[in-house]
């Protein structure tokens, strides 16, 4: 089974502290976004990809997808000012009839095909997962620089991308969220607000999301010893 992959791009990367979008900074001698496309595209899961972006970095995407001449269809549609508005214009680019679609973070640079394919076998099979890893630190919940509990580890997961989900069911989900003016950060918060379950799919410790410059340093690193 194969599903459409929406790529929440339209960020302008503030932590980055860069003077433009983080995904169009090198990594190697290619954008960011590249190496996020490259291998969404080696995918045997993925059937077509939708970017959302900002206009002003059309221009950029329309040389990143020329340069991976894609054997799969590549197109891109606005972002909103949040992720979050941002995937609800993605949800709202595809056909009626998608039964399924993954989401990630084109932010998410490191992420392999396999594990796009994993999650894609895993929505075959349920509603809703979110790929995500044990946390080795131990979390602290802090209020005022107070330290007022600590969640037991061993339930504690750090949530990636992709995630997936039966496609009219996040559609719904984005409309609530947007009626009732619900704000988080990933697609799968949606389904717990409203009860529905969400799966876990093991994701990859080298899955970082590249948000400051050390994680650029980093995802360097790892993209060097692959
Ligand atoms: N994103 C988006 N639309 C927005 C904001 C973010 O599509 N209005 C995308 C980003 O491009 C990124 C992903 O969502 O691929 C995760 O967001 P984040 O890592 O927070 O990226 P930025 O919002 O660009 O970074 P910052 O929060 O530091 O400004
Ligand atoms: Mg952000």
């Amino acid at each position: 089974m194969a599903f459409p992959l929406l790529v929440p791009a339209a960020g302008s990367g503030q932590r980055m502290g860069a003077d433009r979008n983080k995904l169009l900074l090198k990594l190697g001698d290619r954008p960011v976004l590249h190496h996020t496309l490259a291998t969404a595209l080696a995918a045997t899961a993925i059937a077509e990809v939708v970017l959302m972006g900002q206009a002003k970095d059309f221009p950029a995407f329309a040389e990143i997808v020329a340069a991976l001449n894609p054997a799969k269809p590549v197109r891109w549609v606005l972002g909103g000012a949040t992720r979050q508005a941002s995937v609800y214009a993605g949800l709202q680019a595809l056909a009626a009839t998608t039964t399924g679609v993954l989401i990630h973070d084109g932010a998410r640079c490191l992420a392999t095909p396999d594990l796009f394919d994993r999650g894609a076998a895993a929505l075959a099979q349920c509603d809703g997962f979110v790929a995500a890893v044990p946390v080795k630190d131990t979390i602290k919940e802090v209020v005022d620089r107070q330290v007022v509990g600590t969640p037991p580890r061993d339930r504690l997961w750090a949530a990636q991308t992709p995630q997936g989900f039966a496609y009219p069911k996040i559609l719904d989900a984005h409309r609530q969220a947007l009626a009732a003016g619900w704000e988080v950060t990933d697609d799968a918060a949606l389904f717990e607000k409203l009860g529905w379950p969400v799966a876990i799919v093991p994701g990859e410790e080298t899955n970082l999301k590249i948000t400051t410059p050390q994680d650029l340093a980093i995802a360097q690193f790892l993209l060097a010893a692959r």
